[in-house]
């Protein structure tokens, strides 16, 4: 039997770990025969857990940031964190990283850099503080760095087996299975008004791209994941006292996660889900 991951095996902002509980609960009302389609597959956290529910369902991935690329680089990653590890085994955990440890520690990242691909977002989990991500060598070398090495080694034997990945925008994923039956959509854009500076897409989503996603939900079996943050229930609430046919969420089952990042920031994320 294949290992079942509740969180994705890498660092991913943004990944839904806190929804695939509930998510699993309404995947229930499907089975096997249905195709589903992750149009922002993200880290693939919802491919993965439709695969552990219905391993003969056919799942494509829609891979937009290369998360594949980190999964395959994995062995390289451990090998550079356990340098790392050596080389912080007697500076005190949590501490922001000075003097020369600081600078073995850029030397060795750049020593890392200079032999080719380096997953910046799965190291900076260990050197820089809680959800501060990096995407290249700069963005250490102009930062402050903190001692939070991970104690363990990234693990992601099977996270995607049998899963069928591609790489496009979600529109022409879209327009290529929208005709057929029995199709599910997954449906989990970047938020609007959250950073998203860790994804390739950067600059692309204005407010007319996040209301332009919502034309995928008309007539389709979907779970679409949001958040209060971004406004778009209400909008879609709005909609619907001007007109009672425009609110795509008007018929579907919400489910709400509530989120306490500090005392001071709190938020919900909600999941959608409408089954014709
Ligand atoms: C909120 S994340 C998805 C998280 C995912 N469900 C998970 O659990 O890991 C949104 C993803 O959409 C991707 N994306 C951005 N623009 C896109 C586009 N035009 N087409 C498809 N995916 C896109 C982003 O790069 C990001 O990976």
């Amino acid at each position: 039997m294949s290992k079942n991951y509740n969180q994705a095996p890498l660092p991913f902002q943004g990944q839904k770990r806190r929804f695939v509980k509930h998510f699993k609960e309404s995947l229930l009302n499907y089975n096997d025969s249905y195709l589903f389609v992750d149009l922002f597959g993200g880290s693939g956290l919802l491919s993965h857990t439709v695969k552990s529910v219905f391993p003969k369902a056919k799942v494509i991935y829609n891979d937009y940031d290369n998360f594949k690329q980190r999964l395959n680089a994995i062995e390289n990653t451990n090998i550079i964190i356990a340098k790392l590890r050596e080389l912080l085994k007697d500076y005190p955990r949590g501490k922001r990283i000075t003097g020369t440890h600081r600078d073995k520690v850029l030397n060795l990242l750049k020593e890392a850099d200079n032999k080719g691909y380096v997953d910046w977002i799965t190291i900076s989990s260990s050197i820089k503080f809680s959800m501060n991500y990096g995407v290249c060598l700069k963005d250490f070398t102009n930062d402050t760095l903190y001692n939070n090495i991970k104690l363990s080694d990234y693990n992601a034997d099977g996270y995607l087996q049998d899963v069928e990945i591609v790489n496009k925008d979600y529109k022409s994923l879209f327009n290529q299975y929208k005709e057929t039956n029995n199709v599910v959509f997954l449906v989990d854009p970047p938020y609007l008004s959250t950073d998203s500076s860790t994804y390739v897409s950067t600059g692309y989503w204005k407010l007319q791209d996040y209301l332009n996603v919502l034309f995928v939900l008309v007539n389709q079996n979907y779970f679409y994941f949001t958040s209060n943050k971004s406004q778009i229930v209400e909008l879609c609430q709005w909609i619907s006292t001007v007109s009672s046919t425009a609110n795509p969420f008007a018929n579907a089952v919400r489910t709400d996660v509530n989120t306490n990042l500090t005392h001071k920031a709190k938020y919900t994320d909600i999941m959608y889900h409408y089954k014709k």
